[in-house]
């Protein structure tokens, strides 16, 4: 029998990816997704790779109403649940909103859930769990917590309610991904990360700079005590972090409890390391300056990806020149995003 699985926020930049990845394991996906950061013609274009179709539900998933509604008219087998807002910076500016989205619409969806007999949740973490104060590399056995930003902290206590959930609640099967920095986009060019106005991530900036958009990068801070002063980050390819979900699924479909597990390459690669590999990838110069530190950046983190080998059987597979190459393949097919087109079929 064909599982249904429910993605929260699958027209965003992993969901559209993971969507890719759930239809071609043979899952079929029902999506529920505000768009306050995603065109729906991310969806469309999943649709055009796959050749599948996506049940898509407009909505917010603070919609109890309508979160009763599409778990009454699907059969939802388990959810993946990435909705919800992520710029690090505005959750500051924002926090309430930040709480808002990303505490109480898990809390409105687990509810939904619980009233609907649904038992299986993969839920989008981040490395940011683990704090300022964290040896690297990062792994899960790590105390979390002691976050920096709002964001972090959200991200913190979802953790925390479905770890008490689970203990309440011996039918309920959750896995914690804790994401590291994920880039590139899907080799076809047609799904990518979008960003609505400046962007905040090293990668898509780039990408804007390559293509003319920006004028230069600025790398913020060059006197970290790392290998060439500038910060280590664990870049993994979003196909990659695509599958990881797909794995999770079938780890959590026999198991009970709340289980953490790191998706990363275990690698941590600096930003002048990032600027050369896109420069070779693309062939085109990204011209840069030095710029102050940015608050809250860590000088370098990583992650020990063991467990998710030995208990999910995944590693990230794709390297750091696919990575650049997938990213500048879509940058240069749609400069503009998905806003340069209004519609598709
Ligand atoms: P994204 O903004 O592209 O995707 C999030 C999606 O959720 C968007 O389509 C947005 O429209 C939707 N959304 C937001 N709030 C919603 C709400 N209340 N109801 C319904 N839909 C809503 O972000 P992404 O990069 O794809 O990230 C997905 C998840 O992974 C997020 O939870 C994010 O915090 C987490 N994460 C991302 C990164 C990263 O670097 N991209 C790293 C660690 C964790
Ligand atoms: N950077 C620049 N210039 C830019 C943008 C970024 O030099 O214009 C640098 C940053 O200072 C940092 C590195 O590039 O050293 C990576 O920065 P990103 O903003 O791309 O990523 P972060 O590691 O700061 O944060 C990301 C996600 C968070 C998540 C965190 C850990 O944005 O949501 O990874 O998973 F919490």
């Amino acid at each position: 029998m064909v599982r249904k699985v429910l993605v929260t926020g699958g027209a965003g930049y992993i969901g559209s990816h993971t969507l890719v990845a759930l239809q071609e394991a043979g899952f079929e996906a029902v999506v529920i997704d505000s768009l306050c950061n995603s065109s729906e013609i991310a969806l469309q274009r999943v649709q055009r790779i796959t050749g599948k179709p996506v049940r898509f539900y407009p909505g917010d998933i603070r919609d109890r109403r309508l979160l009763d509604q599409i778990l009454t008219e699907n059969k939802i087998h388990s959810v993946i649940h990435f909705a919800g807002l992520k710029a690090v910076g505005e959750s500051s500016q924002k926090p309430i909103d930040y709480y808002q989205s990303n505490v109480a619409g898990s809390l409105v969806l687990l509810e939904a859930m619980q009233e609907a007999g649904v038992k299986r949740l993969v839920f989008s973490s981040s490395a940011t769990v683990y704090g300022s104060e964290a040896p690297v590399p990062y792994v899960e056995t790590l105390q979390t917590g002691n976050t920096s930003n709002p964001y972090g902290t959200s991200k913190w206590m979802v953790e925390q309610i479905l770890q008490d959930a689970a203990a309440a609640n011996q039918e309920l099967s959750v896995a914690l991904l804790r994401y590291f920095n994920p880039v590139g986009a899907h080799p076809s060019g047609l799904i990518g990360e979008d960003p609505q106005g400046i962007p905040n991530n090293l990668l898509p900036y780039i990408a804007q700079v390559a293509v003319g958009k920006r004028k230069e990068l600025s790398i913020f801070g060059d006197d970290y005590p790392t290998s060439d002063g500038t910060c280590l980050r664990d870049y993994l390819h979003v196909m990659d972090l695509a599958i990881g979900h797909v794995r999770a699924l079938e780890w959590i479909e026999d198991k009970v409890g709340t289980e953490a597990f790191n998706l990363g390459t275990g690698r941590g690669i600096s930003v002048l390391e990032i600027v050369r590999a896109f420069e070779q990838a693309s062939g085109v110069p990204i011209p840069y300056t030095v710029a102050p530190r940015r608050a809250g950046d860590l000088p370098a983190f990583w992650a020990d990806a063991s467990k998710a080998k030995s208990e999910l059987g995944w590693v990230a597979d794709l390297g750091l020149e696919q990575m650049m190459v997938d990213t500048w393949r879509w940058q240069r097919e749609n400069p503009q995003g998905y806003n340069a087109t209004h519609s598709e079929s």
